[in-house]
């Protein structure tokens, strides 16, 4: 990958997470960087981590490295990091999710396009035909829209679909109730359904062999986003999935719920020899991403750190974001002698 000129002042993804704290106006902030009732699965997800120590080996050639992995729909990534899908990313920045997709592209990786998105899934796949992209979708009410959306993602070049399944409802976000928070963004058509809210639409009859219809309704690898067991992850990969997305939506959901890094190992166990397992949740360093592939993750997304590059300085930023991720990777790579994501083991983390 080309070398990349970092901000001076933004190094790492606190400074950046800094920066565009101070630019959001508090209502917003707060919607994008809390979580749900006490912030509990939102904080554990990151402290999940340092409970993580890395066991370096040394005296191993590490000259020449390689971060690349193969993903479901075929595609090989240059690294084991991508974008998680958040909504609404006018919010953000006047570009939204052209300006995102333009920042992934030019770091080769996957973009997953949420389904509250701020321009259309034919928009982005007209101004990014070569971006690796996945659309995120939910079991809706109304199964026609269901297909039409998973069909014209199909149709627009999209190489994946993930369901997001821990959205039977919102969430308790008394954080937005307090700030009266209110979404205010420019015109947004919802991909062309006119939804106001996401609560009512969703459907909450969801059953398992859904997957398995969507799945042979379009003909696309699926994605379940939001597992946190090995009893949901077994019944996934039964039911036709793909690959599993450990996730507890950034903490947005169920307070209470374990921090992914916690939840990882039992699925990996469970699944991880059938199936990709994904992960997101807290990752904020390449340390992170090292501990997370030591235990089994294949690729890990991030969710606010691209929001937050977005908002610091739209395309450049969320390239930076990735970039940071990237070297610091590398970086613990080297040093902890893995030249290659495969070499990252278990045996080279322990707990504290
Ligand atoms: C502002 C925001 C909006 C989000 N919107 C969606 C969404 O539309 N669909 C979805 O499946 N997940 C959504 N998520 C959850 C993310 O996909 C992801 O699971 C989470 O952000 C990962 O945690 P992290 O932010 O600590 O990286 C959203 C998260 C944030 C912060």
């Amino acid at each position: 990958m080309t070398p990349i000129q970092l901000s001076k002042h933004l190094l790492n993804i606190t400074d950046i997470e800094a920066e565009a704290s101070r630019l959001m106006e508090p209502g917003l902030r707060s919607n994008v960087n809390d979580g749900v009732l006490n912030n509990e699965t939102l904080e554990a997800n990151v402290d999940a981590f340092k409970q993580l120590r890395i066991r370096p080996r040394y005296m191993v050639d590490v000259s020449q490295r390689d971060l690349s992995v193969k993903v479901v729909g075929g595609d090989t990534i240059p690294m084991p990091i991508a974008g998680s899908p958040s909504a609404l990313h006018k919010r953000f920045h006047p570009d939204g999710e052209f300006a995102t997709g333009k920042g992934i592209r030019q770091k080769s990786t996957v973009m997953i396009l949420s389904s509250y998105s701020s321009i259309t899934i034919e928009e982005l796949a007209a101004a990014e035909p070569d971006l690796i992209k996945w659309f995120q979708m939910y079991i809706y009410c109304d199964r026609n829209m269901t297909i039409d959306l998973a069909q014209r993602a199909k149709q627009s070049g999209y190489r994946a679909l993930v369901l997001t399944v821990d959205y039977t409802t919102r969430g308790r976000r008394y954080h937005d109730i307090k700030n009266q928070f209110k979404n205010i963004y420019p015109k947004v058509n919802y991909n062309r359904y006119n939804v106001s809210q996401l609560s009512k639409v969703v459907a909450k009859d969801n059953v398992w062999r859904d997957i398995r219809w969507l799945k042979e309704t379009t003909g696309l690898p699926i994605v379940i986003k939001g597992i946190l067991t090995a009893e949901d992850a077994r019944l996934a990969v039964d039911n036709g999935a793909d690959a599993i997305l450990v996730s507890n939506h950034g903490g947005r959901q169920l307070d209470g719920s374990p921090a992914t890094l916690e939840a990882l190992p039992e699925i990996v166990e469970a699944v991880g020899r059938e199936v990709d397992v994904y992960m997101d949740g807290g990752v904020r360093t390449g340390a992170d991403v090292f501990k997370a592939l030591a235990i089994g993750a294949k690729v890990v997304f991030v969710g606010r750190p691209v929001c937050w590059g977005l908002i610091c300085n739209g395309s450049d930023g969320v390239r930076q974001v990735l970039d940071i991720l990237y070297n610091e990777l590398d970086n613990y790579m080297t040093i902890a002698g893995t030249p290659t994501v495969g070499d990252i083991t278990r045996n080279h983390i322990r707990y504290t």
